[in-house]
């Protein structure tokens, strides 16, 4: 895609080199309080992130990963501080933006952006997308370089939207459309890091290839640093350079890409990819990889003693239950926290293993469950086929993208006028939060409800739920 010049490179301090530390964190940590009774007083709280220790490097993309209820969202919030933290420290570019106050966050907000996961709330219905992708200059105060239409214009190509419609409203686009805007909007500013919560969850799996393709296009051309959060691995599988797998508020593996592919060490993470359904024949009959996860993630009000995961390893050991493992470097490029890591010299004696359900799942994924998840391979494998050739279309000149928005239009937009009719005034105070979250930047103090449905994501022992995954763009050259 040829990518307009960017018009306003302002930015408040120099571009990092790449491969700079860009973001830093240490020990982050968020607990939300549950109150009771009339006087609201705290009775617990709920350990969403619970000491996080990663960086961010110029230029790359972290990839973070884990089922619904981890913390990954919290966490997205915190570093883009529309959240505060209750412990720890977020240093962006060497500077300790912690506890830094609105007034204190306001240049900050320029460099760093948010992309949320749904395209149908985090745009508010009222406002032309003209409206809703200039408001971060409004906000910040920003006169670009032939005023803001022109620039949201420019804006709108760059993501492959039809600069013409500038004064239409979001229900007039489809729902990966609607993301470009999200797109857009982040991008406006000219950030340095972009936090994507989940940006293509809510879209049809066609869909999600031709925006996870866009954002890496834009990645190279505007040299942004990312990091994509995902509930499975598919997604992130493409597009990142390092992956941090969560479970429960914490990190469980952090590791280069194509390490933690080849050679997890995490039994979270080998649970997390056996739900993957791979189209590869060489792992088909591979019968021991697949690990179903049996229940959900526990509640993060009082997580399990010791190794978080031990109630669903189907390898813990009394220690599991009592020491929390460290997260430690046991290879180059690969962190891990297990006290009997995957991959790696000291497993569990048999019979110390402690018997819990992922044990007995793992022994029971039958053959039919093997067959069924090919067939599935088989079907994503013809979606991608018909997605990379939409997208190679989509990628043409303005005019193909007007078609394409004009088929939309007819289409989806349709579609989307019944099916959210119901629940658009509902959504259209949680659209409020979402969007003052990432272009009014000013509410960070304030910490939104979560408006997010916790149960809408897929977990991981659904498999059928992750098959975007390998529908997926050609893996990045890195
Ligand atoms: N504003 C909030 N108040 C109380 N609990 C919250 C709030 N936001 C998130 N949580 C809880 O924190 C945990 C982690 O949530 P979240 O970060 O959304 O996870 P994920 O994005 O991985 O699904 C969940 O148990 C969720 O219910
Ligand atoms: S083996 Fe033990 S430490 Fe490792 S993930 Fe399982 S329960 Fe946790
Ligand atoms: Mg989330």
């Amino acid at each position: 895609m040829a990518i307009p010049a960017q018009s306003d490179g302002t930015t408040l301090t120099k571009d990092p080199a790449a491969g700079d530390v860009l973001l830093k964190v240490t020990g982050l940590q968020k607990h939300f309080p549950i109150k009771k009774g009339l006087l609201q007083r705290q009775v617990g709280a709920v350990h969403a992130v619970d000491g996080l220790d990663f960086e961010v490097r110029a230029g790359e993309t972290l990839g973070v990963v884990g089922e619904s209820g981890c913390g990954k969202s919290t966490m997205g919030r915190l570093i883009t501080r529309l959240l505060e933290p209750t412990g720890g420290k977020i240093e962006f570019e060497g500077t300790d933006i912690t506890h830094l106050g609105v007034g204190g966050m306001r240049p900050l907000r320029r460099d760093v952006q948010m992309i949320f996961q749904d395209p149908y709330s985090s745009l508010n219905p009222r406002h032309t997308i003209g409206t809703i992708i200039g408001a971060p200059f409004k906000l910040q105060g920003v006169e670009p370089e032939g005023g803001i239409k022109k620039e949201v214009q420019r804006l709108l190509s760059v993501v492959g939207l039809n600069p013409e419609h500038y004064n239409r409203y979001p229900h007039e686009f489809s729902g990966g459309q609607r993301q470009r805007i999200g797109i857009a909007r982040a991008l406006a500013l000219n950030p340095k890091l972009v936090v994507a919560d989940e940006p293509v969850s809510a879209l049809d799996v066609s869909i999600q290839a031709q925006v996870v393709n866009l954002l890496d296009d834009l990645q190279q051309e505007l040299g942004l640093t990312y990091v994509i959060i995902a509930h499975d691995l598919s997604v992130v599988r493409h597009v990142s350079d390092r992956i941090a797998v969560m479970y429960l508020g914490k990190i469980v593996e952090l590791a280069d890409r194509d390490l933690l592919y080849k050679t997890p060490m995490h039994p979270y993470t080998k649970a997390l990819m056996s739900a993957v359904p791979i189209p590869d024949p060489a792992r088909k009959s591979a019968k021991s990889e697949r690990i179903l996860l049996k229940g959900d993630v526990p509640s993060p009000i009082s997580p399990p003693s010791g190794c978080r995961f031990h109630t669903r390893c189907w390898k813990a050991t009394e220690i599991c239950k009592t020491k929390e493992p460290p997260l430690l470097e046991l290879r180059p490029g690969q962190q891990v926290a297990c006290h009997h890591p995957e991959n790696f010299e000291d497993q569990a004696p048999q019979d110390t293993v402690l018997l819990s359900d992922a044990k007995e799942a793992a022994e029971l994924v039958s053959e039919e469950a093997l067959a069924e998840s090919a067939a599935t391979s088989a079907a994503l494998a013809a979606e991608v086929e018909a997605a990379s050739g939409a997208g190679d279309a989509e990628s043409g000149d303005a005019e193909s993208r007007d078609a394409e928005a004009g088929d939309a239009e007819a289409g989806d937009a349709e579609a989307d006028g019944s099916a959210e009719s119901e629940s658009a005034k509902e959504e259209a105070a949680a659209s409020e939060s979402a969007e003052s979250e990432s272009a009014e930047s000013e509410s960070a103090e304030s910490e939104p409800a979560e408006s997010e449905p916790a149960a809408s994501e897929p977990v991981a022992s659904e498999p059928a739920a992750s098959e975007s995954t390998e529908s997926e763009p050609p893996a990045k050259e890195k």
